[in-house]
C-alpha cells in the first residue's frame, strides 16, 4: 500500500512564491494572502507531454472501486494521482469517504424547466457533509506531519468530520462554535466523536478569527479549509461527479457558499483536470449564497470581485451563516476562469427549494438547498438554457438540521410562508390510538387526492 509519491508544494495566491515562509494560519508571512498545492511535476516537459496519462488513469481509478484495499475503497485516495501530498501513503486516515451518489431530478427538472438535473449528494460521507472529503487528506496530513492537536472553526459539519477523523488518527481535536448557532444534530455528532467544544458568544467569523490568534500561540494545527491540504481532497466532488456522467462535461456546476473552500476546491479541481488532458472544456461554476450572508455576491457586484466586501451574516441555512470568507480570493478566481454567475437566494426560495429536494426522496440540509433556489434565479435570467446540463452539489445530510425540517411541516420557520412552502407544507396529524382513526385520516388523504383529480 505504502508508495512514494512526487508531493506537493505550496504556493502563495498573491505573490506567487513558492513555498513561501507561512504563518500558523496558512498565509504568506510576505503579502498575507492564502495559499495553494500545486505540483511542479505537472508542468515538466515543456507541456508537450503530458505528465499524466488521463485515459489509463479514469480506467485504473474505476477499477479501484472493486479492489479491497482501504485507499482504493476511499472516493478520495482512488483519485491520489490528482492529490500527491502524503511522501508516505501508510499515513493515510480513511472511513471510506467520497464514492457519493449522483442522482437525476426529475419533477425539480421540469419545474425549473432544464431536461438534464443532476444532485451529486456529497451529504452521503460518512459524517454526513463534503468536509470528509477534504478531512481525510488533511488528518493524514497532521498525521505525517507529527502534529498532536487539530483545531477548527465550525458551523457544525467541519467540526463534525474533524473530530471523527481526528478520533481515527489517534489526534486530539479542540473546536469553536459559535454558541447557539449551530444545529443540535451537528453538536451532538462533534461531542460524541469526542472534541472538546468551546461554544463561544460570537459567530462562525468570530470564532474563526479567535482562532487564528490561537494557532499562533499554541502548538495546534488549523484544519479550516484556510489549510490548503483540505481543499485537495474536496477536489475528489468534482472528479468523481465527471466519472459518473461518463467524463461527459456538463454545462453548469452550482455550488453553495459559505466560506468559499468548497467552491474554489471544486473549481481548482475543473482547472487542473482540463490544464491536464481529462477533458476537452470547462463547465460553468456558479456560488449561490443565502441573502443574508451574501459577501462574495457583494464583492463582485460592488468591487468586481477586487476586494472583499463583508457583511453581518444572518441565514437560518446555518451552515452558511458567513460574512468575511476565507477562501474569496479563490473563490472570485473560479468565477473568472469558468465564467460562472455569483447569485443569493431569499430564507422562502431556500426552505421551498428544500422542501422540493426533499419531496423527490432525496434531501439534504437547508445550505445545500440554496443550489436548486439559485437554479431557479439563474433560469429565468436565461444564464442556464433549457437545453443545458446541470449538476447541483448538495453538500449536506437531511438529518443534518432536523429542528429546521419540523418548523417548516408545522408551518413555524418563518413568519411568511410562500406558495411554494406551502405547497410542499406536511405536518405530522395526531390521531387517537384506535384504526378508525387512522383510517379516517387515510380516508381524508385519499379524497382529497381524489378530488384534486376529478
Ligand atoms: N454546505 C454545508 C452543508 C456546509 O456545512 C458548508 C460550510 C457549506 C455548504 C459552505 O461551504 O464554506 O466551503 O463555502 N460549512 C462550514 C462548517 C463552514 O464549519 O461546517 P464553504
Amino acid at each position: 500500500m505504502a508508495s512514494k509519491q512526487k508531493i506537493a508544494q505550496l504556493r502563495c495566491m498573491g505573490c506567487s512564491s513558492l513555498e513561501p515562509a507561512q504563518t500558523a494560519d496558512f498565509r504568506c508571512v510576505q503579502c498575507g494572502e492564502l495559499l495553494e498545492a500545486v505540483y511542479p511535476a505537472w508542468q515538466q516537459n515543456g507541456g508537450k507531454q503530458r505528465p499524466l496519462n488521463p485515459s489509463a488513469l479514469k480506467k485504473a481509478w474505476l477499477q479501484r472501486r472493486t479492489s479491497l484495499d482501504p485507499l482504493d475503497q476511499s472516493g478520495v485516495w482512488r483519485f491520489r494521482e490528482l492529490l500527491p501530498i502524503l511522501s508516505d501513503l501508510r499515513h493515510a486516515v480513511t472511513l471510506a469517504e467520497g464514492n457519493t451518489p449522483l442522482y437525476r431530478l426529475q419533477q425539480s427538472a421540469r419545474q425549473s424547466g432544464v431536461e438534464q438535473l443532476y444532485v451529486k449528494h456529497l451529504g452521503m460521507n460518512p459524517t454526513g457533509s463534503f468536509k470528509d472529503t477534504g478531512m481525510t487528506t488533511v488528518i493524514s496530513k497532521a498525521r505525517e506531519l507529527g502534529v498532536k492537536w487539530v483545531a477548527c472553526a465550525s458551523t457544525g459539519n467541519t467540526s463534525s468530520s474533524m473530530a471523527a477523523y481526528a478520533a481515527r488518527a489517534g489526534l486530539k481535536c479542540l473546536v469553536l462554535v459559535p454558541q447557539d448557532k449551530i444545529s443540535v444534530g451537528k453538536l451532538s455528532q462533534t461531542l460524541e466523536y469526542g472534541a472538546i467544544v468551546c461554544q463561544l458568544p460570537t459567530d462562525f467569523d468570530g470564532c474563526l478569527q479567535i482562532l487564528s490568534q490561537v494557532v499562533q500561540q499554541a502548538s495546534i494545527y488549523l484544519v479550516n479549509s484556510a489549510n490548503p491540504y483540505r481543499l485537495e481532497g474536496q477536489k475528489t466532488a468534482a472528479i468523481e461527479m465527471l466519472e459518473q456522467l461518463g467524463w461527459n462535461v456538463p454545462d453548469h456546476v452550482i455550488v453553495p457558499g459559505g466560506n468559499l473552500g468548497n467552491s474554489s476546491a471544486i473549481g481548482k479541481a475543473l482547472l487542473e483536470l482540463h490544464e491536464l488532458g481529462f477533458i476537452p472544456h470547462l463547465p460553468k461554476v456558479s456560488v449561490i449564497q443565502a441573502e443574508g450572508s451574501r459577501a462574495l455576491v457583494r464583492t463582485m457586484q460592488e468591487t468586481k470581485g477586487e476586494s472583499l466586501v463583508s457583511v453581518k451574516a444572518e441565514t437560518l441555512a446555518t451552515a452558511i451563516r458567513i460574512g468575511s470568507p476565507v477562501s474569496w480570493r479563490k473563490a472570485v478566481n473560479v468565477l473568472r476562469a469558468t465564467g460562472g454567475a455569483c447569485e443569493y437566494v431569499t430564507e422562502q426560495e431556500i426552505a421551498a427549494a428544500k422542501a422540493q429536494i426533499g419531496a423527490e426522496g432525496i434531501g439534504c440540509e437547508p445550505a445545500s438547498a440554496v443550489t436548486l433556489a439559485g437554479l431557479y434565479n439563474l433560469r429565468k435570467q436565461g444564464f442556464v438554457k433549457p437545453r443545458e446540463t446541470v449538476v447541483l452539489m448538495l453538500t449536506g445530510h437531511v438529518l443534518k438540521d432536523a429542528d429546521y425540517i419540523i418548523r417548516f411541516h408545522s408551518g413555524q420557520l418563518l413568519p411568511e410562508a410562500s406558495e411554494a412552502m406551502k405547497s410542499f407544507c406536511n405536518p405530522p396529524i395526531k390521531a387517537e390510538a384506535n384504526p378508525k382513526a387512522v383510517i379516517e385520516v387515510l380516508e381524508r388523504f385519499t379524497n382529497e387526492k381524489a378530488g384534486a383529480l376529478a
